[in-house]
């Protein structure tokens, strides 16, 4: 057996006996349900990260993210076989790196890859013979061949005989009760067949199923177009809208309707704009790497700008609305919400997370304070907006309590975000106007009084 098959086999092996150790740097969103996953099929595993917060309270068996089951994380961590730490040393323990670190995008709203490219110095400087590294942030295709491979190989190993490298996209949904990492389908790619060999075995031990492509920078392109599709279709939803309001149709009725041909539509539907740091975020990596390669991303740039632009259109109207009840005319400058208060329901970018990056409601709540209206909030996933986010002004605002004396006090208030825990019944009861933009009374059958429910 050669020095390649060897080290090919004997991690084949490991994968098989589920003796091989697995390492996941980032413990966001991603890579903590990943490793859990890893521990639950069976893995040795460990979490590395540079949080020390977050380290402390995984390992005091914390929940740490709200839809994640109470006990879980102490389970794992009581069995021995699971852990957190801030000691990259521990990387050179594991068979098996995952990398899970945040890819945003840089004030020019272009690829920020410091995240990776770190995290790929800190593997390189433990890396040895016979390890797998799989990269998982969703990024630009040819970003693991072309950036993370040479950081990998600069103390001399060889991606595809000294170590295995491959691709494997994250299509984890914060909140989703359907779909968990284990049974959602992993797309792997790798551009040498063993790297691809292995990193497909590896996850068939940990998810449904895995499904293999040729090449890294195809798993990657997997990633990026599965967030354009819904990119482009939120922005075609929210603009068909708009259009059929002005024909005095209902697009809710209208999408479910649609949505009973069996083939051929797929239902997306209205919403306060796009936030977190995936949907967003991918398109933008999407456009740059083709503006890279001498190519054009125009539809994806325009629904990019659509979705953008929809809090300060919902500002606008809930400004209009307002006026138009007063029975005054919209000031076409200045602030012509000034002494309006207004209650915005769900600050979380999607409904059921305790995560506000890039939240359409963040933004609408800015626009509405710059057109002049003290606004408060209510989410039952922020008692306090956190310090660092990407409205530091906002830092230290507190979430209204959802009573009947509180509800009165506002001219209007708005669901931007459906949480589940709220009391829609309370709001449609005692608040004197209700904006919604998720169609949450219609869905959950509560009548608002005629004329005190504007649907946006
Ligand atoms: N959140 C989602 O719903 C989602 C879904 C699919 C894909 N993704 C992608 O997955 C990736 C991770 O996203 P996330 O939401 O989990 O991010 P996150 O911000 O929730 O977590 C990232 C973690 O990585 C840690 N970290 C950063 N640099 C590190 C380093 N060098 N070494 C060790 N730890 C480091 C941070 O402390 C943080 O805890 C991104 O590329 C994102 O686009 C996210």
């Amino acid at each position: 057996m050669n020095y390649e098959t060897s080290h090919h086999q004997s991690l084949k092996q490991l994968i098989a006996a589920r003796d091989a150790r697995v390492a996941v740097v980032g413990l966001g969103y991603v890579g903590l349900p990943l490793a859990l996953t890893a521990y639950d099929e069976g893995f040795d595993t460990t979490g590395v990260d540079l949080n020390p917060d977050r380290v402390a309270r995984i390992n005091q068996g914390g929940q740490v993210i709200s839809y994640l089951a109470p006990d879980r994380i102490a389970h794992a961590v009581e069995s021995g076989r699971f852990r957190a730490t801030q000691d990259a040393a521990a990387l050179a323990e594991a068979d098996i790196i995952l990398i899970c670190v945040p890819t945003p995008l840089t004030d020019a709203q272009d690829p920020d890859m410091r995240f990776v490219a770190a995290a790929a110095q800190t593997i390189a400087q433990h890396l040895r013979p016979g390890q797998m590294v799989v990269l998982e942030s969703s990024v630009w295709p040819g970003a693991t061949t072309t950036l993370v491979q040479p950081i990998l190989e600069a103390g001399g190993l060889r991606a595809g005989s000294d170590f295995f490298l491959a691709f494997s996209p994250e299509r984890e949904d914060p909140g989703n009760d359907k779909f968990d990492t284990h049974s959602i389908p992993k797309v792997v790619g790798a551009d040498d067949p063993q790297s691809r060999q292995l990193v497909e075995d590896f996850y068939r031990a940990i998810v449904t199923s895995a499904v293999p492509v040729s090449s890294a920078a195809t798993a990657e392109a997997v990633k990026l177009v599965e967030n354009s599709f819904r990119t482009v279709n939120i922005a075609l939803v929210n603009e068909l809208k708009t259009a059929l309001e002005a024909m005095d149709v209902d697009v809710w009725e209208v999408i479910e309707a649609a949505a009973t041909k069996p083939f051929g539509f797929m239902p997306f539907y209205p919403g306060p704009g796009i936030g977190g740091a995936c949907i967003p975020v991918s398109p933008a990596y999407l456009a740059w790497r083709a503006a890279d390669a001498g190519s054009d991303t125009p539809l994806i740039n325009l629904a990019r700008s659509s979705n953008d632009a929809v809090p300060s259109m919902l500002a606008a109207r809930m400004a209009a609305e307002l006026a138009a009840r007063n029975g005054s005319a919209l000031a076409e400058t200045g602030q012509p919400l000034t002494g309006q208060r207004i209650l915005l329901m769900g600050i979380a970018y999607k409904r059921d997370v305790e995560d506000t990056r890039r939240s359409p409601a963040l933004v609408l709540l800015d626009e509405l304070e710059k057109l002049g209206a003290e606004v408060d909030y209510h989410d039952p996933y922020f008692p306090r907006l956190p310090e660092g986010g990407e409205y530091p002004q906002l830092a230290g605002r507190t979430s209204q309590p959802l009573t009947a004396d509180n509800l009165k006090r506002y001219a209007a208030v708005a669901v931007i975000t459906d949480h589940s825990a709220p009391d829609y019944g309370l709001v449609a009861r005692e608040a004197a106007l209700v904006f919604d933009t998720r169609n949450v009374f219609e869905k959950q059958g509560i009548r608002v009084a005629d004329g005190r429910l504007v649907k946006m």
